[in-house]
């Protein structure tokens, strides 16, 4: 599966939006000029990270307080243990355009197992 065009590329340095492509429920954020996308949803209770506090490339979630590295999807701090799901992202012709490949999409439940 290629790139699917998510978000005019105009976010200022920062600023974070939200868009939903292919089924999921995405956060993107301009970090110094680079477009990071991850799950809109905190691995500890499915809160979502767009209502976080941004630092830099840190997200905190704004329920429980777990820190995530935008530029991989690291948890690095608690409640949170898991990695929340990273996408990459690229500029083309004026747009964000986010990569969704076939096992993040097949693991999420909604899709119900793989055989
Ligand atoms: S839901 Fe995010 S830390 Fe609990």
């Amino acid at each position: 599966m290629g790139y699917v065009r998510a978000i005019e590329a105009s976010l200022a340095p920062g600023d974070h939006t939200t868009v939903e492509a292919r089924g999921w429920d995405l956060l993107v954020v301009n970090v110094d000029g680079d477009y990071l996308v991850v799950e809109n949803s905190c691995t500890h209770a499915k809160a979502e990270l767009s209502k976080g506090r941004l630092d830099g490339s840190e997200i905190t979630c704004a329920e429980h307080g777990a820190r995530f590295d935008l530029r991989s999807g690291a948890c690095v701090g608690p409640p949170a243990t898991q990695s929340v799901p990273k996408f990459d992202a690229r500029v083309k012709d004026g747009f964000v355009e986010v990569k969704i490949d076939k096992i993040k999409v097949a693991r999420r439940p909604q899709f119900g197992p793989m055989n």
